[in-house]
């Protein structure tokens, strides 16, 4: 199998994420509950994984960053704990239903008001508009890195300062980059950053994270034990128990330590270009091929490594199924989760193919899967 749905969730993983999450799940304790040798050992890997974390996104102090089950889980405890009744939120047409429906959900049912701003056709941002959705009671922006469907990237660094100008926080949801593009939560003026464990970070599904700035405090949307301050039958206050309640995923956070520890010695400016030269070759290749559709910049230098493409007016669907069937070639077919960018796009009734390419793709696979869309096309037209 040639798999190019890294977008979705990476594979394969470095082989010390493998080991770690073996060596770990034969010998772990529950972290921060109990103080034998096993329980304090396991307590390590997480703080260990924090650290980690902190070193690939500038993250000053680790007790600001908290584990969860993945990116929606993050954006989540993000969105609905810090937007209250009144609160003027701004985001993006690009978005994927992970941000979008909490969004949904806080204006509908808790009286957020909410701007949807529109990106160009290419899933482009212009922070004019940013700027002009701006608003006395703007208490948030909240965006995607880079868009799950054409990987178009926004200008993160420019709608930080603006909202750091302006008073307003900024929640950036690195889906798309955490692991392949670089994020510094202070240059890039990030308040909170919500990333999944299982996509370029290279660690197992079922892990996630999410940084918070000290200057803010969200209101808690889950509450259980903490094994901190026990004697309390209320919630602890402190980071980063008050939001990680219940037993992690030690297992499951050994592993994603690995994985961000791999990135930090292969080099997170190393992955980048070797991604960013697999797509400048996948689209060349596609560019060629006649009757078929690709989606977004069609730039690498504006794009992660994801690409969609149609062929003429077959089904998304059917493609991706010959792919897999004929030429063993992994792809995600549909809307990705992200009927809000398949609108922007013009592509809502038929979805997109969509390529996720990640460090472990070679140029090889790349023409492989250049040549199968090119019989497909002239197979099927
Ligand atoms: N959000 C993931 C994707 O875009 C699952 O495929």
């Amino acid at each position: 199998m040639i798999y190019f749905d890294n977008a979705a969730t990476s594979y394969p993983k470095p082989d010390v994420v493998y080991d770690e999450i073996d060596r770990v799940m034969r010998s772990c304790g529950n972290p921060g509950r109990g103080s034998h040798k096993m329980a304090i050992e396991s307590g390590k890997y997480i703080l260990d994984a924090r650290q980690e974390i902190c070193q690939l996104f500038n993250i000053k102090n680790p007790m600001r960053v908290i584990f969860t089950l993945n990116t929606t889980d993050s954006l989540n405890i993000a969105l609905k704990g810090f937007l209250k009744s009144g609160d003027h939120v701004i985001t993006s047409s690009m978005e994927h239903n992970s941000m979008i429906r909490p969004l949904m959900a806080l204006k509908d049912n808790q009286g957020v008001d909410l701007t949807i701003v529109d990106c160009d056709p290419m899933g482009n941002i212009d922070i004019e508009d940013i700027r002009k959705a701006i608003k006395s009671n703007t208490k948030l922006i909240a965006m995607i890195h880079a868009s799950n469907v054409t990987g178009t990237l926004l200008p993160i660094r420019e709608i930080g300062r603006i909202a750091r100008e302006m008073g307003i926080y900024f929640l950036v949801d690195a889906a798309q980059t955490a692991g392949n593009y670089p994020i510094d939560v202070e240059k890039d003026n990030i308040d909170m950053l919500a990333f999944p464990g299982h996509k370029s970070l290279f660690g197992p599904q079922g892990t996630g994270g999410l940084y918070i700035r000290d200057t803010i405090k969200l209101k808690t949307i889950k509450e259980g034990g903490t094994g901190s301050n026990s004697e309390k039958i209320y919630q602890p206050g402190m980071m980063p128990d008050m939001l990680e309640s219940g037993t992690p995923n030690t297992p499951g956070i050994a592993g994603l330590k690995e994985g961000v520890k791999f990135i930090r010695n292969v080099g997170i400016e190393n992955i980048r270009q070797h991604e960013k030269e697999l797509t400048e070759r996948f689209i060349e290749g596609v560019e060629e091929i006649p009757n078929i559709i690709l989606y977004g910049n069609k730039d690498p230098e504006k794009q992660v490594g994801v690409v969609s493409v149609n062929i003429k007016d077959i089904d998304s669907g059917e493609v991706s199924y010959i792919l897999d069937k004929v030429y063993d070639i992994a792809t995600r077919s549909g809307l990705h989760c992200s009927s809000l960018a398949h609108k922007t796009l013009g592509t809502l009734k038929r979805g997109t193919v969509r390529f996720g390419i990640g460090y472990f793709n070679t140029k090889d696979e790349i023409d492989i899967a250049t040549k199968a869309l090119y019989t497909i096309a002239k197979q099927t037209l």
